[in-house]
């Protein structure tokens, strides 16, 4: 009989609400799974991409963001705007490199919530538990991660938005304006650091290149010509592979 599979969850908490929850959860002995393992920030706002992509690679099976109720964040920047803002940007980049959006939830859970920081946990565990366990690899995680500096630089230019509910936050990232910008971003920009990443671990033909990530071998060929034209990668012309140059 295969063993129950028991999601592993990072959960990053700010301080004044939904760790203060956390702990109510605790005394009062609510019940939750005991999968989650919590880091306390002092704002959901303080919360990067970088710690999502590193959570995930790091064998979690999703990753939990807990907040103060829009309005209430301790801090006159209110963070859990710019939280909101992550989480979209942040499902985004995880479908566009196979993995379920689904495993990055964030919810509000003030400190007096207790009893639903323990049902949000839950259900969130319950949901992983139905998409199973994290299957992204590990050098996508990586080659997406290696694009964050660039990505953030353009969410400031251009997805930097405020609203004042999260309805709105959900409509905006869901516009075709929003999916195609981000499509514009990324799609070359990631197959080429995967490449990269790729090539850093050994010296690979562009077929071989092209069966490991699935990608088809004109577009291999493509992201080849162009990084060779930068200098990013060499051709060994004796042993007829690509590497890192
Ligand atoms: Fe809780 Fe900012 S202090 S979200």
């Amino acid at each position: 009989m295969q063993p129950e599979f028991k999601p592993r969850i990072l959960g990053f908490l700010c301080n004044w609400c939904s760790y203060a929850g956390a702990d109510l959860a605790g005394v009062s002995r609510y019940q939750y799974p005991p999968g989650i393992k919590v880091i306390r920030l002092m704002c959901s706002g303080r919360v990067d991409l970088e710690f999502v992509l590193r959570a995930l690679a790091n064998g979690n099976d999703g990753v939990f963001v807990g907040g103060c109720w829009l309005g209430e964040c301790h801090y006159i920047t209110e963070g859990n705007y710019d939280a909101l803002s992550m989480m979209h940007l942040g499902k985004k980049l995880l479908e566009r490199i196979g993995a379920n959006p689904e495993r990055l939830r964030l919810e509000w859970v003030s400190a007096s919530q207790g009893l639903r920081f323990a049902e949000v946990v839950s259900d969130f565990t319950n949901r992983l538990k139905e998409l199973g366990p994290q299957n992204v690899s590990k050098l996508k995680l990586e080659a997406i991660r290696k694009l964050l500096p660039y990505i953030k630089l353009v969410e400031r230019e251009k997805l930097r938005v405020r609203f004042e509910s999260k309805g709105e936050y959900e409509k905006f990232f869901a516009s075709e304006a929003v999916n195609r910008l981000v499509d514009e971003l990324i799609a070359d920009k990631l197959a080429v650091s995967q490449i990269m990443v790729l090539l850093g671990t050994q010296a690979l033909s562009p077929g071989e290149i092209a069966d490991t990530l699935g990608m088809a071998p004109s577009e291999v060929a493509k992201h080849l010509k162009s990084s060779a034209r930068q200098r990013l990668v060499r051709f060994d012309v004796e042993q007829k592979r690509y590497a890192l140059a």
